[in-house]
């Protein structure tokens, strides 16, 4: 088959998919307009008018459960940066939120994250039930893990440091903090401590400003595929270093995916680099040899350091040197052989 037909029909392909797509994905894509953002943003000011460190110094009415309040505040500058920026305070919140005191049942009437999201809640429940955390699913729902009035999902930021610190944050809440933790395990069952598990792992906690937990803790996904919610037992996570540290990273499909191509280069191009050098830790799963081998990659950068530094510091003596040693070569010339 001539390539150019290949390659022209695989170009109509793409033709037709995005005009398939195009049209749901603009409908969900598209701003509001000055006119729409106005109006919205006027009736939110309401809720915000004593949902807000701002409404609390002065709430539009006497009479209020002021402590009450002080813990639900809400950040209007945050909720405008959210995933659900575009959305009224009432299109969640239906009933009994305009009378106030609000009205003792109106919490029942909060729209929950299938009402809006059935199809991707569908799918994310069936891999929540076959996840560590399926016996819990009681008490940890959606919004457990992710604030309705302030998430944004990877795919709407660019700055990897930012996502890792947002997703991080979810497990770290509970898997950081006995005091959380106990509010959701089963009863006699303590936080298992993180840092000691992780040990393995070289620098942990700078490990985790640069990747998230669900990189190792969750299966692969297909390229473009959503992140699976199933967060695998602990025997089947991820221990291998050469998944992130080679060429080939799994980060591309998994953190990187969510950023321009320059910089997912750069990223992946970082990574593998680090652990090119000539030997293969963790690959080995011998601790020990592994330890030695760090220990030598350490020992040869402090090595290169102190070369560096020394050249550094010795510098002025050493051109003073060079140029005593010319003058030298110059006058005892004759004595070299
Ligand atoms: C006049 C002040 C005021 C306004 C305006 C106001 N609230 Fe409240 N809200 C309160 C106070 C005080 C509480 C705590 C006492 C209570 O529950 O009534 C509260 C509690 C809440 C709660 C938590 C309690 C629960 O039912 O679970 C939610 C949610 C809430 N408000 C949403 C809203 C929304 C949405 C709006 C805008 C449509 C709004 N509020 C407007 C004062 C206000
Ligand atoms: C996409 C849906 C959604 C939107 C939009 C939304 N909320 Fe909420 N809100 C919720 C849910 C769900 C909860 C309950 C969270 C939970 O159970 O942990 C909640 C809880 C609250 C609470 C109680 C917080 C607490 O700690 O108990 C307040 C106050 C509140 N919302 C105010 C607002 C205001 C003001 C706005 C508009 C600026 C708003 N919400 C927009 C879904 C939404
Ligand atoms: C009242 C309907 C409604 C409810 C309830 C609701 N959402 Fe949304 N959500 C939306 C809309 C509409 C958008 C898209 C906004 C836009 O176009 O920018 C959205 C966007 C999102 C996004 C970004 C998806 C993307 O591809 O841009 C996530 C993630 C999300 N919601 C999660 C949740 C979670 C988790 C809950 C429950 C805590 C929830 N939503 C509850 C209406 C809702
Ligand atoms: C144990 C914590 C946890 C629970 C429970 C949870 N999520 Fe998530 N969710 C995450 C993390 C972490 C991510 C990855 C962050 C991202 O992609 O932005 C994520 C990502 C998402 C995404 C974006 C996926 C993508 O790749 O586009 C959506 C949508 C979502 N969750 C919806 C939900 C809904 C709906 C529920 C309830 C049925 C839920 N989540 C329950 C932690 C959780
Ligand atoms: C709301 C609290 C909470 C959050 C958020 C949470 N966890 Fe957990 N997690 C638990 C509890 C409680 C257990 C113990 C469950 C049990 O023993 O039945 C657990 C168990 C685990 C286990 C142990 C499984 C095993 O094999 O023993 C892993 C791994 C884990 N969580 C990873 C994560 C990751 C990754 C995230 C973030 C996406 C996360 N958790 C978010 C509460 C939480
Ligand atoms: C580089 C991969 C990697 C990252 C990143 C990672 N983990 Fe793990 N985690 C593992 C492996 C592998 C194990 C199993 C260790 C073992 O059994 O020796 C594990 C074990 C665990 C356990 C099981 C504890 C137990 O003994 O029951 C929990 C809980 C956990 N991790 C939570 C987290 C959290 C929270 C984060 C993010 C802050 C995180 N992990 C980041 C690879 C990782
Ligand atoms: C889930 C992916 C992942 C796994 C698995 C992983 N790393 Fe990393 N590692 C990273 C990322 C991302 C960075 C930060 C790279 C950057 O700064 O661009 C990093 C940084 C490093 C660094 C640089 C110093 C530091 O801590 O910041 C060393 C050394 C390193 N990793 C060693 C290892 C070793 C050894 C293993 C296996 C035991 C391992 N890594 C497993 C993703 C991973």
């Amino acid at each position: 088959m001539p390539l150019s037909f290949v390659r022209n029909f695989a170009a109509f392909g793409w033709l037709m998919l995005a005009a398939a797509i195009a049209p749901a994905v603009m409908a969900q894509e598209r701003p509001l307009t000055p006119e729409q953002q106005q109006k919205q943003r006027a009736a939110n000011a309401e809720c915000f008018s004593c949902h807000s460190a701002e409404g609390l110094k002065a709430p539009p009415k006497e009479g209020l459960d002021l402590r009450k309040l002080r813990g639900l505040l809400q950040h209007p500058e945050t909720f405008y940066q959210s995933d659900h920026q575009k959305l009224l305070c009432t299109k969640c919140h239906n009933e009994g939120y305009d009378e106030h005191p609000h009205a003792a049942d109106a919490r029942e009437s909060t729209s929950t994250c299938t009402d809006c999201h059935s199809k991707k809640a569908t799918l994310i429940e069936a891999q929540f039930e076959k996840s560590v955390h399926a016996e819990l699913a009681d008490k940890i729902t959606c919004p457990t893990c992710h604030n309705p009035h302030l998430m944004r999902i990877a795919d709407k930021q660019s700055d990897p440091a930012r996502i890792v610190a947002q997703d991080n944050r979810v497990c770290l809440g509970c898997h950081d903090s006995d005091e959380q933790f106990a509010k959701f395990a089963p009863e006699k069952k303590t936080r298992p401590p993180i840092d000691d598990i992780h040990a393995w792992l070289p620098n942990t906690r700078l490990h985790w400003k640069a990747v998230r937990c669900v990189e190792c803790h969750t299966p692969e996904v297909a390229a473009g595929e959503m992140l699976s919610h199933q967060i695998l037992a602990k025997d089947k996570a991820e221990k291998d270093c050469l998944t992130c540290h080679s060429a080939s990273s799994a980060l591309k499909t998994r953190l990187y995916r969510h950023l321009v191509k320059e910089e997912q280069q750069r990223l992946g191009f970082a990574n593998s680099v680090i652990l090119a050098t000539s030997y293969v830790p963790g690959a080995t799963r011998h601790p020990l040899l592994d330890t030695l081998v760090l220990g030598a990659f350490a020992a040869m950068l402090l090595g290169l350091l102190a070369h560096g530094l020394g050249r550094f510091l010795t510098r002025g003596r050493r051109s003073k040197e060079a140029q005593q040693h010319d003058a030298d070569d110059g006058k005892n010339g004759e004595h070299h052989g």
